[in-house]
């Protein structure tokens, strides 16, 4: 039988993942070890896992290098691959949202000409042109995109927040929710026909296990 190859995106994500592949049973205990290896079978070598940039997993798949991967869905929703999405994981829960200064609410709402520090300049230029219709400058940021409203190089950043503790030792304030965040399963078009039975085995498989944790 052929391999079904899973794309993860590397850091606490694919951790998350494969301790939800090991409560039902697939097992990978080479992914454990320290070694710098970026490709690994499952014991019973039904799955082949490999570790990529978050932002790359949504390419990989949609090529077919991966028939399935795990993203979190800030990194779907930034990359806008055509894949399909099969199941939300429940894990990696957070928010996307503008924050800033107080101060900066009504500049946020009065109108446009504002700046935007992100990660994320695709979600942040559909949430302001398409839902406020608000004309924005986005600058894009590689990280600690909470600095661009500090040292004012933006009026507001679009990011997301988790517990709300870097915001908060930043003097900065949720200044509208975006969307909620989550980490997701994706599977690429191809293999949802011609490998149909394993895919839809272990979505089952997956969701049974989740189904089982939230009751
Ligand atoms: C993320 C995000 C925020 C922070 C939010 O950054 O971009 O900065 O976590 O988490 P909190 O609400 O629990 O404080 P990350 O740690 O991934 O680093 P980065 O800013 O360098 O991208």
């Amino acid at each position: 039988m052929n391999h079904l190859t899973l794309a993860l995106a590397k850091g606490r994500l694919a951790i998350q993942t494969m301790e939800l592949f090991e409560s039902i049973g697939i097992t990978c205990q080479e992914m454990k070890s320290k070694s710098r290896k970026l490709i690994f079978e499952s014991e019973e070598r039904k799955y082949r896992f490999f570790l990529s940039k978050a932002s790359d997993v949504p390419t990989y798949v949609e090529y077919g290098a991966a028939d399935i991967g795990v993203a979190g869905a800030d990194t779907l929703s930034e990359e806008n691959r055509s894949l399909y999405e099969a199941l939300d994981l429940g894990f990696g829960k957070c928010k996307m949202v503008v924050a800033g200064l107080p101060t900066s609410l009504e500049r946020l709402n009065r109108g446009n000409d504002i700046r935007v520090t992100t990660k994320y300049p695709n979600i942040a230029s559909r949430y302001f042109y398409q839902k406020r219709r608000q004309t924005v400058e986005i600058i894009k940021l590689n990280g600690s995109v909470e600095l661009g409203a500090i040292v004012g190089l933006s009026d507001v950043i679009v990011d997301l927040v988790e517990t709300g503790d870097t915001l908060k030792a930043n003097g900065l304030v949720v200044l509208d929710e975006i969307c909620d965040i989550s980490a997701r399963l994706v599977v690429n078009r191809v293999s949802m026909k011609m490998k149909y039975e394993q895919v839809i085995d272990l979505i089952k498989r997956l969701e049974e296990r989740i189904y089982d944790k939230s009751i």
